[in-house]
């Protein structure tokens, strides 16, 4: 390309593509239209230019091109970045894609010059570098749109450290736990989250430039000055497999398909949490969107809308996946075909961590109602058959029948297990006496959780200040 590119017609409007050397005839309309890619993978223009820049220098250093020529590529990298960065770079079709778009520009500023910035070259190492300093700084993001919900959660847990409410299992009433504890519920999941992330990141760290076409390059290139300027850790080992690989984008995408469900997870809890016949917690007009025809209404649509998005996230995980299998060694066209997925997925994924870190910080739980809640449903039930262990020295599985009939006996009375007389409790094991009341309390049940990791607000307390410690 780097030969045709300074005789190539292409410049000058009669439409010959690049490559077109060997071509006599222009593309096809359809071949054209099915092989363009520059009406998306426009947006990897900045790490398009910051890999022609580290390998411009390193062609410099290495003497492969003359310092004169290399300084006047610079220079026009310098005056597109700066066309790109305002808006003015004229991208075009007939360029294909981001990279032919950019040299054809080059060419357009600094003349046949341009064209020895493809040595030692070949879009297939160009597009794998620039597509990984793209999903590497996605994961940067994604990992640190995580630490701030982490801390959008931390902050509401601090403050209802000890507010009760149900904990589930079934979605049935379970045990009472604190808000505070069920919010730490998903620190938990987005500190792995964010750590998957990281260590996606690590593993994707190598740099594929001078890989060229598939086979390497005859040309004196140092590898390790690209890889090290781009902030890579190193070269990737094998050129083949450094145009042919894209699971570093399927390890991303496997991340942000874990961090989608898990935030699907905590946005349908939302929309369970502000339906009124929940009404534990309330969202503002921020956060919330009315009706057109239904005047009472105020709807959770980002809780919704952030439900939905894994949807999206997990398809285009899929989506690579198969574009990816079966794919002989070494570069071939569908992979062209891994950027619309990925970009479309952390777009929908930055998006949700933004919207879900927003809601926690506007929501405002009704403490009264879920304390309320927290106690129905016989919720310490498990608590009486503890007390028989402990006070009465039975069998768990003998107190828990005896709870059992507790709990019939308070249900067929319609009262709570509280709300049943010491003869009542007598009248099913004689044993029983008033020190059951105490442990009967949801507080009760909540506080007594002291072991590692429980609802006791205690331990919810550690937990949160090791996490502000880790987040720190
Ligand atoms: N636009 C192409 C892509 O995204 C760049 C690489 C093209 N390489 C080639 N040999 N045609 O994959």
């Amino acid at each position: 390309m780097t030969d045709n590119a300074s005789k190539s017609p292409a410049a000058n409007g009669q439409g010959q593509a690049m490559w077109g050397g060997r071509f006599s005839a222009k593309p096809a309309e359809l071949m054209q239209a099915i092989n363009v890619s520059i009406g998306f993978d426009k947006r990897l223009w900045a790490q398009d230019l910051a890999g022609s820049r580290a390998h411009a220098r390193m062609l410099i250093s290495q003497g492969v091109i003359a310092s004169s020529d290399g300084e006047e590529i610079l220079e026009g990298l310098a005056k597109i970045e700066d066309e790109l960065a305002t808006g003015t770079f004229p991208f075009r079709d007939e360029y294909e894609d981001i990279h032919m778009n950019i040299e054809a520009r080059l060419r357009e500023l600094i003349g046949p010059t341009a064209g020895r910035l493809h040595t030692a070259r070949s879009r297939n190492d160009q597009v794998a570098v620039d597509f990984r300093l793209w999903v590497r700084d996605a994961a940067d993001r994604s990992a640190a749109q995580l630490v701030e919900l982490q801390k959008a959660l931390l902050a509401q847990a601090e403050t209802y450290a000890d507010a009760l409410m149900p904990g589930f299992t079934h979605l049935q009433p379970a045990q009472p736990v604190t808000f505070g504890h069920h919010l730490m519920a998903y620190v938990e999941m987005f500190g792995r989250d964010a750590s998957r992330f990281r260590d996606a990141r690590a593993r994707m760290n190598e740099c594929p430039l001078g890989a060229a076409a598939l086979a390497g390059s005859p040309f004196p290139i140092d590898r390790h000055q690209t890889a090290a300027s781009l902030g890579f850790d190193r070269p990737t080992a094998n050129s083949l497999d450094s145009v042919s690989s894209r699971d570093f984008a399927l390890e991303a995408l496997s991340a942000a398909s874990i961090t989608a469900t898990h935030l699907s997870r905590l946005a349908e809890e939302i929309v369970l949490w502000t339906t009124p016949m929940f009404g534990f917690i309330k969202l503002t007009d921020a956060f919330t969107t009315g009706s057109s025809i239904m005047p009472q209404k105020k709807n959770p649509d980002a809780a919704e809308l952030i439900r939905a998005k894994v949807g999206r996230i997990l398809g285009s995980l899929t989506t690579l996946t198969v574009v990816m299998k079966g794919l002989p060694l070494a570069y071939s066209k569908d992979m062209q075909e891994d950027k619309v997925p990925t970009f479309e997925a952390f777009d929908a994924l930055e998006l949700s961590l933004l919207a879900m870190a927003g809601m926690i910080a506007d929501l405002t739980p009704n403490t009264e109602k879920m304390a309320a809640a927290a106690g129905a449903g016989f919720s310490t039930a498990t608590d009486l058959a503890d007390w028989l262990v402990r006070e009465l020295n039975m069998p768990f599985r003998d107190a828990h029948h005896v709870t059992g009939s507790a709990v019939k006996a308070a249900e067929t009375k319609g009262v709570d297990l509280s709300d049943l007389s010491l003869g009542e409790f007598q009248a099913i094991e004689p044993r029983i006496t008033d020190g059951v009341y105490a442990v009967l309390t949801p507080a009760a049940s909540a506080a007594s959780r002291m072991s590692y990791g429980g609802t006791a607000p205690a331990q919810v307390r550690a937990q949160i200040a090791r996490w502000k410690e880790t987040l720190a």
